[in-house]
């Protein structure tokens, strides 16, 4: 098992709190949560909706730029809670935006009944653009 994989029941508990404390979503009414595991750390996020929609930013980005603004660029795995009663997959523009700091990462969603599903990042997210296209 992996640390990743050790970690996971905090991260979602981390991901829960976080969506509970910061989930802004008056427009859409779906509250989401994650968290990411970086060099040990967890670092959490919720979503931000704006009443001009399409600035919204979902937990995973927010998760994520937690973890970059305290120096991190190597993310190990995310976690996502959300209210819904199946887990709450992340979307595709937050794949993306994990691919670049985590392209290995292991992905785990809980539903608010507790229904997991895990898969790693290039199940989800196959073929993906990243860093190293850039150098080609
Ligand atoms: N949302 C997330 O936070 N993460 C996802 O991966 C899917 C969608 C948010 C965006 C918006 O605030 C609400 O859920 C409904 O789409």
């Amino acid at each position: 098992m992996s640390a990743a994989d050790e970690r996971v029941d905090e991260m979602l508990a981390a991901a829960r709190e976080a969506m509970e404390r910061g989930s802004y979503a008056p427009y859409s009414n779906f509250n989401v949560g994650a968290a990411v595991l970086a060099d040990g750390e967890v670092f959490a996020g919720a979503n931000i909706e704006n009443a001009s929609y399409p600035v919204s930013v979902c937990a995973e980005r927010n998760a994520v730029a937690a973890a970059v603004n305290a120096g991190k660029r190597s993310i190990d795995a995310v976690a996502v809670v959300s209210r819904a009663d199946v887990p709450t997959p992340p979307c595709g523009a937050c794949r993306q935006v994990l691919n670049e700091f985590g392209p290995e990462m292991l992905v785990t969603v809980e539903s608010a009944s507790g229904k997991r599903e895990t898969w790693t990042l290039p199940e989800i997210l196959p073929h993906a653009f990243g860093p190293s296209d850039l150098k080609t």
